[in-house]
């Protein structure tokens, strides 16, 4: 290798290394737990399993390192569809447990978080609806 191609390889790892680098930063809890499945059959226990590291255990959410928005009387969760799609596929620093829990799963987390915390959406969120988000994506 001549000096200046050694000098172009050197510059180059460099720029890989640095590029690997800001990736492995940016990566967080969402890679951590993507190959564990849950047997939790409750909400609640799944809530507490899940959930809860970020939105904390009353539903009220974090800001620390992420902003983690609360669960706690949020308006959002009142469209059933809006949270099984949350919990299924994710978004940004959300992980998705699509593949950590099945249909039955995550009807049940659902309901528990559009039940609890100050939130009262009657509405039920059914395995059959959780079955048909997860075919339109
Ligand atoms: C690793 C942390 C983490 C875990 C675990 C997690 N969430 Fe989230 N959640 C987030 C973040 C971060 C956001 C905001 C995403 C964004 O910025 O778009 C969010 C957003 C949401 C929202 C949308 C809130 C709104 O106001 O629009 C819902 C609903 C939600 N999460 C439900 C859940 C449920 C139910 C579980 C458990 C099955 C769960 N989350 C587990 C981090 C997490």
């Amino acid at each position: 290798m001549t000096k200046s191609g050694k000098a172009a390889f050197l510059a180059l790892a460099g720029l890989a290394i640095g590029v690997f680098a800001g990736s492995a930063q940016a990566v967080d809890a969402p890679s951590v737990i993507k190959d564990i499945t849950f047997t939790e059959k409750d909400g609640q226990s799944l809530y507490q399993a899940t959930c809860q590291g970020c939105h904390m255990p009353n539903g009220m959410g974090a800001k620390g390192a992420g902003a983690y928005p609360a669960l706690a009387k949020n308006e959002n969760l009142a469209v059933g569809g809006y949270v099984v799609t949350m919990v299924l596929n994710g978004r940004k620093a959300m992980p998705a447990f699509r593949n950590m829990m099945n249909d039955d799963q995550i009807a049940a987390v659902a309901g528990y978080v559009r039940s609890h915390f100050g939130n009262n959406f009657k509405e039920a969120v059914t395995a059959k609806d959780v079955q048909e988000a997860r075919a339109a994506h």
